[in-house]
């Protein structure tokens, strides 16, 4: 029998970046121009917010990704093959993992890999429950900084023929429009070498939720919506400043503000000082003039061309893509060659 391997995929941010929130804080408040990373939303009251702008009648691509899963899992599931290994990107207790779960014929594990702990034991488990015959291995860790995870055990299932082993990684929720076009090739490149790892025999894939190019204003208004919820989660950034880092950010002086920049095809989403000002947080101040920016995500959009060009540029060779009627959101399963 072939020695149980350790898959691996390689870090796209070297260890060196790691930093506490205090640090990326006072880094990002002291850059020109200033920042802030987007991983820090998901405090409890912003992934509360989040889940309420994820049902907003402007906030068109969790609903339309699901749609699409409801509607195309089976073919998605016939196409990627018997005895997958799915590999999440993200916590995984959504409806989505489930309808692929469904779908597939005798998939050898499931493995999500999230950063936050907590979310990924209470998605584990729930999945273990309900699918009592896949292995689960949780991974907790920051998949932009690599992660190994092992071979799954071989099969215990009655049939005495094991399907062929290969491994899907499944990246939805548009998360890779938090990426600079650069930073999503070498993600999906690391993909590309992680699903291709030897000792497989067939060839795997990547099924990615991308959200598509479309009229501004119908952009502009999913990220800042009529009743405020997105501004509240933007400006709910500060709050947690203000908490966590002894911050006195006033917050009737900063507004939340979203841009369609078609050059670069990305939602930009800022949080402006309304007037002069002088803040304080983790220790250091900052100074604010009327009309300055914090950039606090960038939301890249792609067509069907520019995913594919990327997927392409990454070593898959082979794509599939689903979308809507209205061409509002994507999912692709990016194959390599047999
Ligand atoms: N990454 C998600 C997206 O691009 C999250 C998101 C939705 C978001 N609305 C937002 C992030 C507003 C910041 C501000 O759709």
């Amino acid at each position: 029998m072939m020695p149980s391997m350790a898959r691996e995929l390689p870090a796209i941010a070297p260890q060196s970046e790691e930093r506490s929130f205090a640090e990326d804080v006072v880094l990002g408040l002291s850059s020109e121009p200033k920042k802030l990373p987007c991983k820090y939303f998901y405090d409890a009251r912003g992934s509360a917010l989040f889940d309420r702008i994820t049902e907003l009648d402007e906030y068109y691509p969790t609903r339309t990704e699901l749609a699409l899963m409801r509607a195309h899992a089976p073919a998605i599931a016939a196409k990627i093959g018997a005895g997958a290994l799915v590999v999440e990107l993200g916590s995984g207790s959504s409806v989505k993992t489930r309808l692929l779960l469904d779908e597939l014929e005798l998939p050898t594990g499931y493995v999500p890999v999230d950063i936050s702990a907590e979310h990924l034991r209470s998605a584990a488990s729930s999945i273990a429950a309900d699918y009592p015959g896949l292995e689960v291995t949780p991974v907790a860790a920051d998949f932009t900084r690599g992660f190994a995870i092992p071979k799954p055990r071989p099969s215990t299932r009655p049939s005495n023929k094991q399907p062929p082993a290969r491994c899907v990684v499944y990246f939805p929720g548009s998360t890779i429009g938090n990426f600079t076009r650069a930073r999503a090739l070498e993600l999906l490149s690391a993909i590309a070498a992680f699903v291709g790892a030897d000792g497989d025999e067939r060839p795997g894939g990547l099924l990615l939720g991308f959200d598509l190019v479309k009229p501004a204003d119908m952009l502009v208004r999913a990220y800042d919506d009529a009743q405020g919820v997105t501004s509240a989660f933007n400006l709910n950034l500060l709050t947690r400043i203000n908490r966590e880092l002894d911050g006195d950010f006033e917050l009737d002086g900063f507004e939340h503000r979203a841009v369609w920049e078609p050059g670069p095809a990305r939602m930009e989403i800022f949080i402006r000082s309304t007037r002069d000002q002088l803040v304080h947080a983790a220790g250091h101040s900052y100074r604010f003039a009327a009309g300055e920016d914090i950039l606090t995500e960038y939301s890249h959009k792609y067509t069907l061309d520019s995913i594919r060009a990327l997927a392409r540029e990454a070593g898959f060779e082979r794509s599939t893509i689903w979308t809507d009627p209205d061409e509002l959101f994507g999912v692709g399963l990016f194959q390599l060659a047999d």
